[in-house]
Order: C-alpha cells, then sequence, then structure tokens
C-alpha cells in the first residue's frame, strides 16, 4: 500500500470526497509489509520505526508540512455541526472566528519542517491522517448519544459511553466538568472531528441556542471554568483525549491489518 492509498482509504472510511487541510502525505512511499502508527509523530518515532521493522509510519495529529500550517482552517467544521444542531449560521460563525484566530497563531508559530525533513532524510514514508479519523470516531459516539431521550440523566449517557470498548480499556475516567450527572440531559450535542474541541465559544455558542449536553473529547480548564460560572444548568461531558481518539483509529487499523499490512499501534486505546 501506498501513503496516498492508505489517505484515500481514511477518506472511505469517512464518507469525506477531499482531503481535508489537516492531513495530507508529507513522504510518498510504499509502506512494505509493516506500518508504525503513532497519535503523535515525531524524530523519535521516525527512528523507533525503523528499530521495529517498520517500514512507514502513519501519524494521526498533523506532525509536519502543509497539515500542521493549515489545522486551524478544520475548525470550520464546527460551523456544520452547529448549523446541523440548529443553531443559526452567523452565531456559528462567530463562534468559530474566535476559535480559528486563536488556532491560526499557533499553527503559525510551528517548527513545520522538523519531523518531514527527518522522515525524508531517513527515507521513511510518512503520512499524516487527522480529520479523518476524528470523524470516523464522531459517528460512533453520535450513535451512543441518540440511543438517550432527553429526559433521561447524564449519568446513563456518561454510562453508556463509557461501554465503548476504547473507553472501557482506557486509564482515563470521563468527566462530566459543568453539570452533573443526576440532570437531564436535554439536547446533546458532539463536537468532535473538527480540528480540536470547539473550547469555550463553541460550546457557549450551543448552549445558548438549546444543546443541554456538550460532548467533547477534552477541554482546558479554563474553558470549562468559565463554561461552569456561565452555564450552571448544562452539562459538559469530556471523554479523555486519546481513549477518544482511538475511536476514531481504530476501524481504520482494522482496515489496515484487512489488507494485508501489519501494524504497530503505538499509543492507542486497542480494546
Ligand atoms: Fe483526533
Ligand atoms: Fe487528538
Amino acid at each position: 500500500m501506498r501513503t496516498d492509498e492508505a489517505l484515500r482509504l481514511a477518506l472511505d472510511l469517512a464518507g469525506l470526497g477531499e482531503i481535508p487541510a489537516d492531513s495530507g502525505v508529507l513522504v510518498p512511499g510504499k509502506f512494505g509489509d509493516k506500518v508504525l502508527f503513532a497519535i503523535d509523530v515525531g524524530v523519535g518515532e521516525l527512528l523507533l520505526a525503523g528499530r521495529l521493522g517498520a517500514s512507514g509510519v502513519i501519524a494521526h495529529h498533523p506532525p509536519g508540512g502543509q497539515p500542521r500550517l493549515h489545522w486551524h482552517e478544520v475548525l470550520w467544521r464546527h460551523v456544520d455541526l452547529l448549523i446541523n444542531y440548529g443553531i443559526p449560521v452567523d452565531e456559528a460563525q462567530g463562534a468559530v472566528t474566535e476559535l480559528v484566530s486563536e488556532f491560526s497563531a499557533r499553527d503559525h508559530a510551528a517548527n513545520f519542517l522538523h519531523v518531514p525533513a527527518a522522515a525524508k532524510a531517513l527515507g521513511i514514508p510518512l503520512v499524516g491522517i487527522h480529520t479523518p479519523l476524528d470523524e470516523i470516531g464522531r459517528k460512533r459516539l453520535v450513535d451512543t448519544a441518540e440511543e438517550l431521550s432527553p429526559e433521561e440523566p447524564v449519568g446513563l449517557l456518561v454510562e453508556k459511553l463509557e461501554k465503548i470498548p476504547e473507553f472501557t480499556a482506557a486509564a482515563t475516567e470521563m468527566e462530566v466538568r459543568v453539570g452533573s450527572l443526576e440532570n437531564r440531559v436535554g439536547r446533546v450535542g458532539v463536537f468532535h472531528g473538527a480540528g480540536t474541541n470547539g473550547g469555550y465559544p463553541v460550546a457557549a455558542c450551543a448552549f445558548r441556542h438549546g444543546i443541554d449536553t456538550v460532548i467533547y473529547i477534552h477541554c482546558s480548564d479554563a474553558a470549562a471554568k468559565r463554561l461552569a460560572r456561565e452555564f450552571p444548568d448544562k452539562n459538559l461531558i469530556v471523554m479523555g483525549h486519546i481513549a477518544a481518539d482511538s475511536l476514531g483509529i481504530n476501524p481504520f487499523l482494522e482496515a489496515l491489518e484487512e489488507r494485508g499490512l501489519e501494524v504497530v499501534a503505538l499509543d492507542v486505546v486497542r480494546p
């Protein structure tokens, strides 16, 4: 399998037609029989791949190049998520504009050369696949969230989410950072598969427009505390970053394995 074929496979599994801005082939090539997959790939993982006999590397978080510099562009996907939950388009765009400004500054400062340059020097094919895998994970979360009726408690939603094998196997616990397990769950919004969590702006926008429970995979303490102060009657469930990333990664790794590739999955929760 070639690097571009692996990326295409992920796009197909996610139901995406185009390569998102945070994903792409950084060093083109063939994977051979064995590939190393890691959520976070640095120079160490590239060297490790060689030691483990893997002839290519797949990263989840953008490891460099154009996907690293343009990562913030996929944050606009939060607008689509908000609109799908019935939030007015101008409100959604306003919320996401704040996020994009913060993250475009972060991306502009990133060392986009470091990891791809090392991969090139070592002759290791490297591809970064971020949003397609998170989109696969988002769909699995939505399926679980939709099993609940609005009158049921947040605790039941947490219980159902914890039964997803990746969460059962993970060392992290799910946290209710705003609201409580006893609150009614009301309308639930899953905000994932859009670059990173929506922080304060996306959750606040959702809460103002009829969403009662927001699900994030991670959230800063400052954003969660501000949301708790301003929306004491709402709920924010934070699931745990690596376990939640693994939700979308595992179906992809299984698809690679079905095609005869041996996968060394480094920092993935594989139940
Ligand atoms: Fe992710
Ligand atoms: Fe992640």
